[in-house]
């Protein structure tokens, strides 16, 4: 019999509108091979949801905070149904920019070199913290936020107009800048899937140029890269992958600047429409969407 799947898509995250998109996706596809499926938020009828319809399997299809962060998992991990993706810690931590970069150090992962900065901080102390340890441009990005939301390139004259407007922030991070290429590398399981690497017409791969299909970000696969060069990157994500604990899919974004990779963070719920980059890498691979997403099920079941 197959198997019956609650899919959790929505919330209230920044990134709500493309986790909705990704829960239709998936439920479309997975029709096709009969399974029986739920479409749910995750709101207060979420325990009333998994009663009635009983699913043997969660997929989860939330990004950003409350789905992506360890809230939703550690819910689901009181009704004991198998749920994609990381587990309770790993999607904590992967989704905390600053203890995932401390982890990646910690195991000799190169990541762009950073300061945090709070609200109740002096500024003039920043730009003297930001001239010695990172020099400008730098990045501006929150610590724990996705799809590029509020991610900004800053110079000294900018920067504290860009910090005012993101203040709700309470605390950010300030990253050096990494010139250089875009190239993201996907992980699934044991297996090591592929590499994608992003062109975007933009001034870097932000909001619009991820989901715009206007703004025309180039998606080059293969990554054209010495075999050498390939194996580095793919190996570097397989090692952030295993360091952070995570399970299932994965996807590790790096930049390549002057011959070296600089990762910039792991996704623990990767975008997973039909057009997303993991679909995309696991095509080329051979590997329809519906198989994949059978696979992200399998993988699930297996977890308990
Ligand atoms: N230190 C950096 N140097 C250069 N570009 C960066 C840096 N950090 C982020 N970016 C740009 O911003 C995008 C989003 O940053 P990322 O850290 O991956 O956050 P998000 O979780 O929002 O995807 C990256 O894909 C890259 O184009
Ligand atoms: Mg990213």
């Amino acid at each position: 019999m197959k198997k019956r799947v609650l899919i959790l898509s929505g919330g209230i995250s920044k990134e709500r509108l493309i986790s909705l998109d990704t829960g239709l996706q998936v439920a479309k596809e997975l029709k096709k091979n009969s399974y029986r499926i739920k479409i749910a938020e995750p709101d207060n009828n979420l325990e009333k949801n998994i009663k009635t319809f009983r699913p043997d399997v969660i997929f989860n299809a939330l990004h950003g905070q409350f789905g992506e962060d360890g809230y939703i998992q550690t819910i689901l991990e009181r009704f004991k149904i198998p749920y994609t993706h990381s587990g309770v810690i790993a999607s904590s931590i992967a989704m905390d920019k600053e203890i995932s970069k401390k982890i990646f150090i910690k195991n000799n992962i190169r990541t762009p070199k950073f300061v945090t900065y709070s609200y109740d901080l002096n500024s003039n102390y920043l730009i003297k913290k930001i001239n010695n340890i990172l020099k400008f441009p730098v990045v501006v990005k929150p610590i724990n936020e996705g799809s590029s939301v509020d991610v900004y390139i800053c110079t000294k004259k900018n920067i504290i107009k860009t910090l005012q407007s993101i203040k709700h922030y309470k605390r950010v991070m300030i990253e050096e800048f990494i010139g250089g290429r875009e190239i993201q590398v996907a992980i699934m399981g044991k297996k090591i899937l592929g590499a994608i690497e992003l062109k975007p017409k933009r001034k870097f791969y932000d909001y619009q140029a991820k989901y715009n299909s206007k703004a025309k970000t180039k998606h080059i696969i293969p990554v054209d890269l010495t075999k050498n060069k390939l194996n580095i990157v793919l190996n570097i994500a397989y090692k952030a992958h295993n360091v952070i604990g995570c399970k299932g899919v994965t996807r590790s974004d790096f930049k390549f600047y002057k011959g070296k990779f600089y990762l910039l963070e792991i996704n623990t719920q990767p975008g997973m429409t039909k057009l997303s980059l993991v679909p995309e890498i696991a095509a080329y691979r051979g590997i329809s969407f519906l198989k994949l997403i059978e696979w992200i099920l399998q993988d699930a079941s297996k977890k308990k």
